[in-house]
């Protein structure tokens, strides 16, 4: 692209003042900037200054009504979970994982994945996620492919981390790291903000970018290169995840959904979930921050709270829908944020109060195409604790509190008891590697081989 074509396109999206610090720039940022600017994505930056325009009208969810749930009784649980294992053994079922977030709240340098979490092993996230899916290929004598979305702020220091730990004793080539999209933000004015006299203010797109991502890519067609039904969707930020559940894949599969969802039990109104909606006979989802006071608080006549159940992230997709929607255009989220900006003397500060708005696409919006949907009830001591927070409610002291606590319970049940304080906690903390046993079931078979384990201290069990 050349100066004179940036600034006829410029002038025509009325964002010339891309080019105000030109005459001051040497050749290489004058380089650097115009190629910024060929990747800008003039149509998303047009829907998301008519997005600006209407905000004043605000977001209107008062036709919504919670969506149905399923909650699975012992005889549907066992044969969906033989469907599920028979789809797990055909090497049918592929694993996803997105986490090109910046996950700022944590206030964490690196990707988030790189979080040490383990309560005895200090290990991180991604090794939660990726140990799983190691478990699962043996358990299924099966290739279970691994795709992880990083995005351009992330995405280096992500493959470092997996080379760093010899991928977490998976096949390398069948883990697949793919880039989200990265768009500007906007000023109040709809103008694209600069962070430097010869750099736009770039971030990701948010999870919904993950469609395009897919197909752009190439990782949509080596899904269906593998011949894979079922993708398994699931967040970073949650180590407690039962990555392809089988039961879960099963009732997906019997149900014949394009989507399925996995619902929990609201700890609070404000609690910070997604709620599943049906409007004007669609499905749909309601993020936690588009919901009004009056809709978190609301009770049903029995007193528990009308949108009651949040989504966790935890999803199925039936990868023909996905390849659908890998077409679909989806709507664009607005958040007011506090966004470094380059003053006109080309100094860049970050200002105390939000200044700008940045963009969006949440994967949830592909409900309203899927025509069969399953809101599936878990228990979320088992499946649901993930590291948002520094400190207080999730936070990495409650993800480490709960995941000591369920590998436990997995002890107990295999026969182990573990010393518990008054409160019923284990009074010392214990970790089970997800390569060591992926279930309680696993736990038990394993145990049965071994000496029984040394209770006298911090107890970590682990494959060699
Ligand atoms: C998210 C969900 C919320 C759900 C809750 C469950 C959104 C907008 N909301 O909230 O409905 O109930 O988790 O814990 O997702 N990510 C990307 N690229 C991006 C942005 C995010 O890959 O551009 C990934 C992150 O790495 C992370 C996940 O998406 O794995 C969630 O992002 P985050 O912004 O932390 O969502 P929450 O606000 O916690």
């Amino acid at each position: 692209m050349t100066y004179e074509d940036a600034a006829q396109q410029l002038r025509a999206e009325e964002q010339e003042h891309l080019l105000r610090f030109w005459k001051t720039l040497a050749e290489e940022q004058r380089r650097r900037l115009l190629e910024q600017i060929a990747l800008l994505d003039f149509a998303a930056i047009r829907r998301m200054r008519a997005l600006l325009e209407q905000r004043a009208a605000g977001v209107r969810h008062g036709d919504a009504v919670p969506a149905d749930v399923v909650e699975m009784l012992p005889q549907e649980r066992a044969a969906a979970t033989a469907r599920g294992e028979q789809e797990l053994r055909a090497g049918k079922v592929g694993v996803l994982l997105v986490a090109g977030g910046q996950g700022s709240r944590l206030g964490f340098e690196g990707p988030k994945g790189a979080f040490p979490i383990g309560p005895v092993s200090n290990a991180v996230l991604f090794h939660f996620h990726a140990r799983k899916v190691l478990a699962l290929g043996r358990a299924y004598g099966a290739r279970l492919p691994f795709y992880i979305m990083t995005s351009d702020s992330n995405d280096a220091a992500t493959r470092a981390c997996f080379a760093e730990h010899g991928f977490f004793g998976l096949d390398a080539g069948d883990v697949c790291f793919f880039q989200q999209g990265m768009w500007p933000a906007l000023d109040p004015r709809g103008r694209v903000i600069m962070d430097a006299p010869d750099h736009v203010f770039m971030s990701p797109d948010g999870h919904g970018g993950l469609l395009s991502a897919l197909a752009s890519s190439g990782e949509l067609a080596d899904m269906e290169r593998r011949g894979l039904s079922t993708i398994f969707y699931q967040q970073v930020d949650n180590p407690l995840v039962e990555v392809a559940d089988p039961a879960f894949v099963g009732l997906h599969l019997l149900r014949g959904a394009d989507l399925s969802i996995k619902v929990c039990a609201k700890r609070d109104p404000q609690e910070g979930l997604g709620v599943v909606v049906k409007r004007d006979g669609r499905y749909g989802m309601v993020e936690y921050t588009e919901l009004t006071d009056e809709q978190k608080q609301r009770r049903r006549d029995d007193g528990e709270l009308y949108f009651r159940y949040g989504s966790v992230a935890i999803h199925l997709f039936a990868l023909p829908f996905l390849r659908r929607e890998a077409e679909t255009e989806l709507p664009l989220h607005m958040a007011h944020k506090k966004i470094p900006v380059c003053d006109d003397h080309g100094h860049t500060t970050t200002p105390k109060a939000p200044n700008g708005y940045k963009f969006e696409k949440f994967i949830f919006d592909v409900l309203p195409h899927a025509d069969t949907l399953i809101n599936l009830v878990f228990d979320r001591h088992d499946e649901f604790s993930p590291v948002k927070n520094a400190t207080g409610p999730d936070s990495p002291a409650t993800c480490k509190r709960d995941l000591i606590a369920k590998w436990a319970r997995w002890l107990t049940e295999a026969g182990v008891e573990v010393p518990r304080g008054a409160d019923g906690h284990p009074l010392m903390p214990v970790e089970i590697d997800p390569a060591f046993a992926h279930s309680p079931a696993s736990l038990r078979a394993r145990l049965a081989r071994m000496s029984p384990p040394d209770l006298s201290g911090p107890l970590w069990l682990r494959d060699p």
